[in-house]
Formats: C-alpha cells, structure tokens, sequence
C-alpha cells in the first residue's frame, strides 16, 4: 500500500460508516431502512454487510471537511462528481449504498440502488474505476466467501448483490456476485485461489441460463474446476426465490439440487427448440455431442449417449460414430 491507497482507503472506510450510521439511526434513512426490511433484510445482515443510505449530494463534503481532507485525492476517490464551477458533489444521492470489499475486507467502492424504479438513471450505480476499484477484479463478498469455503469446499456464483444477501440469510454464505458485468478472467483467477468448486446459481430467465453457459466456458478455459449448475424454476432469481419458498427450500436446492455441467447443457440446448421435430432433434443432438466430446470420461460418456439413444431412439453404435467426427473435428 503506498500512501495514496492508504488514504483512499481511509476515505472510503469513513463513507461506509457514514452511510450506514444516516440508514440505521437517522430519520434521512426511514424509508430505505423500510425498503430493505421490505426486501426480507434483517437488521442484523444490514449490520453485518454495513449497508448504508445515500440521501443527498452534500453529505460527504462537510463531514469530511472537518478532517482537512487531501481535496485533490477526494476528487479522485469516485465518490463525488465535479460540478461546473469545480465543486465537488456526493456521486451518490438518494440509493441504498453496498459497501465493495477487496478481498481482505478493506472498502474500496459502492454500488448503490435506486429505492424506486426511475427510468432515467440506473438501477445500480458503481464507483467509477479509481486507484482502488476496478470492476473486473471485484467479486461482491469474496472477502467473506474466501473464508467460508475452506469449510463449504465451493463458492456460488450469483448475478447480484440481493441475491448474494438473499443466500447468506438462507445459510449459504460462501457466495459472490460480479458487478453487472459478466464474470471475468481476473475474477475467475481470484476465485482459484479460493476453491477449485464453483457452482453457478444465475437468474433462472433466458438471460441468465445465456450467462451460466459463457461463465461455464470461461471458467474451463482457465482452470480444471468442479463445476456445478443450480437451475431456479419460473425465471426467477435467488432472491425471488427465497421470498416466493422461503430460505430453507433455497438452501435445500443449493446443496441438493445440483447438476452437473452436461446436464446443464442437456436442458440448456432444449430451450427454443421442439424435440418433436426432426430438424430439431438433430440439431439438439448435435449440440450435446459437442459438450460431451470435451469429456475424457468413458464413462459419463456412455452414460450420456445411453440417454441420448434411449430418447431419441437410435443406435448407439450411430452416436458414437458421430461423437468420434465431433472430436475429430475439435482437434
Ligand atoms: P438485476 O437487474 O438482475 O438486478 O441485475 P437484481 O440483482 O435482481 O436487483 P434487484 O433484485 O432488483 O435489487 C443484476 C446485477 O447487475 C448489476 C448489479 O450488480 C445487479 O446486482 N446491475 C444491474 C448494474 O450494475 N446496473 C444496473 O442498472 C442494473
Ligand atoms: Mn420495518
Ligand atoms: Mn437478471
Ligand atoms: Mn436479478
Ligand atoms: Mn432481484
């Protein structure tokens, strides 16, 4: 750490606090308070991830102004936004503030919410890039996760930060949400180093199955992980799950409910398609042979092409002919 992280740090560890002291003990933070009990927060989970409330443009400046703050290093912080005449504003007004840890726990940006639907500005609002925050490398309570799979063996992957809350009060807390974007090579290097077990559970919509198979293919092309899939019925996401059939089915479907990839992509390749149709089922057939022929198991290998046989009626010589070609033509 040289000085200017240290100080950026500093800054950063005061808004926090700052935030979450307007939400939990003023009057500014009622309604975001009453927001977040809405959502199912207790208040004991909104201490312990220290969320916080934005209420207006001129909270940060005066607060900190009384510390003879280092003005050139506040402005680079991300936490205000210039104005005309050089003035420097709160960045963040009016939004239920999560604090971003770096993996050691230490603040280094906030993402925060719109408490009502607007549709001119964003849902969720990120700090900039800084000094300290990079969105690519940032993983949503990794510092926390990192420490839970030494005893849980996995990390979950999660789309985002409701979700991620919405498991950790259901007891699975070793999960982690990238910010928005989807899951990166740097956040993929972040998660080896904490476990080689990651299971995807991502919005349950067409979305988030389209993302669940990009971040299966990312993370093979990086590492040799155990990879899992937990598949969330009705489109829902985690967190509409957990409120719909409560923390227990949700930790249930997480410890229980998981697939394995091929099976992920045995019903992922169904979508938009009808298996009553031939063109169809060949096409089908061909997308899951080329899942299977990067498989070095014989016998998932069999297993699968025994499925593929049994429901399509055909042999199984045929199918292993055809599985030879694909990986023929992978070579
Ligand atoms: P979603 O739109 O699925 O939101 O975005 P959500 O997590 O279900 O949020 P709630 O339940 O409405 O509160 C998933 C993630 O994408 C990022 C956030 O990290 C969010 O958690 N995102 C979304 C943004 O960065 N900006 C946005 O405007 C929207
Ligand atoms: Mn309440
Ligand atoms: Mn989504
Ligand atoms: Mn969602
Ligand atoms: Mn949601």
């Amino acid at each position: 750490d040289n000085s200017t992280t240290r100080t950026l740090k500093e800054y950063h560890r005061e808004a926090a606090e700052l935030y979450h002291h307007i939400l939990v003990n003023t009057q500014l933070g009622e309604s975001a308070l009453e927001y977040l009990h809405q959502r199912g927060l207790s208040d004991d989970l909104i201490t312990e991830f220290q969320l916080g409330y934005a209420p207006s443009k001129r909270l940060l400046m005066p607060f900190f102004s009384e510390h003879q703050p280092d003005y050139q290093l506040l402005r680079k912080s991300g936490l205000f936004v210039e104005s005309q005449d050089g003035k420097l504003n709160d960045r963040f007004t009016d939004r239920v503030m999560f604090p971003l840890r770096n993996a050691v726990g230490q603040v280094i940006g906030f993402s925060g919410r719109l408490l009502a639907k607007n549709d001119n500005k964003p849902k969720y609002l990120n700090s900039p890039e800084t000094e300290l925050f990079n969105k690519r490398e940032v993983l949503f309570n990794f510092d926390k996760a990192r420490v839970e799979a030494r005893r849980e063996k996995s990390i979950v992957l999660f789309e985002g930060f409701m979700d991620v809350l919405a498991a950790y009060r259901s007891g699975v807390k070793n999960g982690v949400a990238s910010m928005g974007t989807s899951l990166t090579e740097q956040q993929v290097y972040t998660l080896a180093r904490a476990t080689k077990n990651i299971s995807i559970c991502y919005d349950g919509d067409e979305p988030g199955q389209n993302a669940t198979k990009r971040a299966l293919e990312l993370l093979n092309s990086v590492e040799r992980f155990g990879l899992s899939v937990i598949t969330l019925p009705e489109k829902l996401d985690p967190d509409e799950y957990v409120k719909k059939y409560g923390a227990e089915k949700f930790a249930d479907r997480v410890h229980h409910g998981k697939t394995g990839e091929l099976d992920f992509y045995f019903s992922y390749y169904q979508q938009d398609r009808n298996l009553t149709n031939e063109q169809d089922q060949l096409g089908y057939i061909d997308d899951v042979l080329h899942e299977l022929a990067r498989s070095n198991d014989p016998i998932e290998q069999d297993l699968y092409l025994n499925r593929i046989a049994e429901r399509f009626q055909i042999t199984k010589s045929n199918l292993e002919t055809q599985l030879r070609d694909v990986r023929a033509s992978l070579q």
